[in-house]
């Protein structure tokens, strides 16, 4: 198994380019399912998680070609409607074919998503959503099973002990597409990832409104056609890239960023002291001066994103200060704590709280990934340590960052793969 080794100290230079949304890309693969007709999708990256959706919709029926981003997606055969264990199992996000399966067909099944190291990841609100819509829901051998003789519009409230759900709000939206009459959406996630997924639905033929609000409203239609669309960039690739800009004194130019969809990470930043200037579609991130801590609590969208948080750990533990990180949406997602505290970092964790004590200096250290933004965190905290950090479990990275260590080799990092 590869493994990722970084040699920090470089000053990253130069200018790097953000791919399309992984977290966009996914459901609006998923929605191509609600239609025979031909689809084109582009600015897909090339990612283990769009390979395993691309695997889900094949799977499904759909025949689908790949190339430079772009993605064809035409209908292939017969529509099957069982998700598979397996392929559902390694990606959380595949649970959105569940909504416009049952849409589309009438009936779905689809494997209930394993547990996942962030912490206990529940599917409770998209079945409450799609139950109001009319659907009966089993749950049989470790599959939901889902059945409508016809879906009808309904009012739903989808709010959840942690807020809104982005995947609850795309399942449900999407089955209500189909559905007969009026359906609205009350607590629906704000996310920009939410309203790309409706902005191609539209593109199908479906008829939304208040995307980007809590509230969306959503009229039914008999069938959708198929559409052309390009994802939105990766609003936390882009975020990750300007953390890695600060964390090493740099200067970077980060060009095919929605600047207005990551303002709570920004805000954050020039709190903290950090020098970003931002132009139509991109921004320059120069080191000015040193930072100082700041308190940071991860919200649903606009507030600062639960993606986001372990890479603001890494940079928040060689900031001079106390920064008290607060999770709001996954009070469990603290693996990276131990393993940048191998790096020298003195992280203390209080429940959903860390306790972040700015250090002098990270030393290289073999750690491990446990997850997609944490391997991230590592990869930063490495560029800043001495020595040599070894990240070991780098598959994690594969699935949600497309070519990272060539675009930091680009800016001039000493970053590569390793066997072993
Ligand atoms: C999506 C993102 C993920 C991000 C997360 C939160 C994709 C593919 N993934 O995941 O990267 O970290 O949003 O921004 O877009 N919850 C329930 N019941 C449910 C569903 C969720 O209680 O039925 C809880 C979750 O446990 C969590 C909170 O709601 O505490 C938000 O989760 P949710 O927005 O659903 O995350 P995902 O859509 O799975």
């Amino acid at each position: 198994m590869d493994k990722l080794v970084v040699e920090g100290g470089n000053r990253l230079k130069g200018e790097v380019t953000i791919s399309g949304s992984k977290n966009s890309s996914l459901p609006i693969l998923a929605a191509t399912l609600l239609t025979d007709r031909a689809c084109v999708i582009k600015g897909v990256p090339n990612l283990k998680d769009t390979n395993t959706m691309f695997k889900i919709l094949k799977s499904l029926g759909k025949n689908i070609v790949f190339d430079n981003g772009v993605v064809t997606v035409t209908q292939a055969k017969a529509s099957d409607y069982v998700a598979d264990y397996k392929l559902v199992s390694t990606m959380r996000a595949s649970f959105c074919v569940l909504g416009p399966l049952l849409g589309k067909l009438g009936k779905a099944k689809v494997s209930l998503p394993g547990g996942c190291v962030i912490g206990v990841r529940p599917v409770d609100l998209h079945l409450k959503g799609l139950k109001a819509l009319g659907a009966d829901i089993d749950i049989e051998g470790g599959y939901v099973v889902a059945k409508a003789k016809m879906l009808k519009g309904a009012h739903i409230y989808l709010g959840g002990e942690y807020g809104s759900s982005v995947l609850a709000t795309d399942n449900v939206m999407m089955a209500a597409c189909l559905a007969k009459g009026k359906t609205i959406i009350e607590s629906a996630a704000c996310e920009p990832e939410v309203s790309d997924l409706g902005e191609f639905l539209i593109k199908m033929g479906a008829r939304i409104k208040g995307l980007g609000t809590p509230i969306i409203e959503i009229d039914g239609v008999r069938s959708l056609h198929g559409g052309e669309h390009t994802v939105i960039p990766d609003r936390i690739e882009a975020g990750t890239f300007i953390i890695a800009a600060l964390i090493t004194k740099g200067d970077v130019v980060i060009r095919n960023v929605v600047v207005e969809h990551i303002t709570a990470v920004l805000d954050k930043l020039k709190e903290a002291g950090a020098t970003v200037r931002t132009f139509k579609g991109g921004l320059r991130v120069s080191f000015r001066r040193n930072l100082k801590a700041v308190n940071v609590t991860t919200l649903p969208y606009p507030g600062f994103p639960t993606d986001m948080q372990a890479q603001m750990m890494s940079l928040m533990s060689v900031t001079k200060g106390v920064s008290v990180i607060t999770e709001k949406i996954y009070p469990d997602r603290f693996m990276h704590v131990a393993e940048l505290n191998r790096m020298g970092a003195r992280i203390q964790r209080e429940g959903p709280h860390a306790i972040v004590q700015g250090v002098e200096r990270l030393s290289g250290a073999p750690v491990m990934a446990s997850d997609l933004r944490a391997s991230a965190c590592l990869v930063l905290a490495g560029l800043v340590a001495e020595g040599r950090t070894d990240i070991s479990r780098m598959y994690h990275l594969e699935r949600g960052y497309e070519n990272l260590e060539v675009k930091l080799q680009q800016l001039g990092a000493k970053i590569w793969r390793e066997k072993g």
